[in-house]
């Protein structure tokens, strides 16, 4: 709901509190109450016109005091669903770029399930992609060859088990404790890689910037940056993320189907992303 529509009922209210905004129904209806401003009245109906002017006032008062009350009953219905939506625990609860506190996370990831076999599809080696997302991507790949840019794949779908092994070993060779490795990898059951949607890329010109984040400086980068929409493909841990993960400038996701965007977005539930 806008400012505007909440504002509405009080300003009603405030229009109601001048007396001479009585509706004009109740006004019309009572003679004698126009009688009282004519200088023709005589002395033997003042005391009538004055009782009955009473009463006017009287029945005016409880119809904008019956207004009054319906309005603010309304304003506080308006607000409720707002109120009841934050976290009072947590005041930042309801504001944009925050994350839900209900969001199902581990370490900042979200669970995603593992694409089924019979949906992913090679693109090349021993890569593999959801059929919607590979045919999009091989157009890509053929569109900025074709413009001398050269997007070479690190990795595409990834299965639980893959997933078990980046996060668990490479993270006991490397000596670091779940909190440090998840800045850089997801754990078993929440990578993106898991849904066949998301791929890793990398510039095989400047192979050096493989999974570094200076590979936003590579022509890849760029041309991905200018033209990845086309193909339905957006980044998904850019700087500043809302999951605060680490930046990912060479992992890519699709979004270009309503399966593709609802595995994202409804897990994410975000707020104004
Ligand atoms: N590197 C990303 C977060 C993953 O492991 O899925
Ligand atoms: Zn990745």
């Amino acid at each position: 709901m806008s400012n505007s529509d909440r504002s509405r009922p009080a300003d009603t209210s405030a229009h109601l509190d001048r007396a001479e905004d009585i509706p004009a129904a109740l006004r019309d209806e009572d003679p004698d109450r126009a009688n009282f401003t004519n200088s023709s009245v005589t002395s033997t109906r003042l005391p009538l016109g004055l009782i009955a002017l009473g009463v006017g006032i009287l029945v005016a008062g409880g119809a904008i005091f019956a207004v009054l009350s319906t309005t603010r009953a309304n304003r506080d219905s308006f607000t409720t669903p707002t109120v009841a939506a934050s976290d009072p625990k947590n005041p930042d609860s309801s504001t944009a770029n925050s994350q839900p506190a209900d969001v199902d996370n581990l370490l900042n990831h979200l669970s995603y399930e593992q694409a089924p076999d019979g949906e992913l599809v090679s693109i090349g080696g021993d890569y593999r992609l959801r059929k919607a997302a590979a045919s999009k991507f091989q157009a890509m790949v053929s569109a900025a060859r074709s413009s001398g840019i050269n997007i070479t794949t690190i990795s595409a779908f990834r299965s639980v088990e893959d997933q078990k092994r980046l996060f668990f070993g490479v993270g006991a060779a490397r000596g670091q404790q779940p909190t440090k490795r998840a800045e850089v990898s997801a754990p078993p059951k929440y990578s993106e890689h898991h849904t066949g949607y998301a791929i890793d890329i990398g510039d095989s010109t400047v192979p050096a910037t493989n999974l570094n984040q200076n590979f936003d400086t590579t022509p890849v980068y760029k041309w991905m940056k200018a033209n990845a929409a086309t193909y339905s493909f957006e980044l998904s841990f850019p700087k500043d993320n809302i999951q605060k993960v680490s930046y990912e400038p060479w992992h890519w996701r699709f979004v270009g189907d309503i399966n593709s965007l609802e595995t994202f977005y409804k897990a994410h539930n975000l707020k104004g992303k």
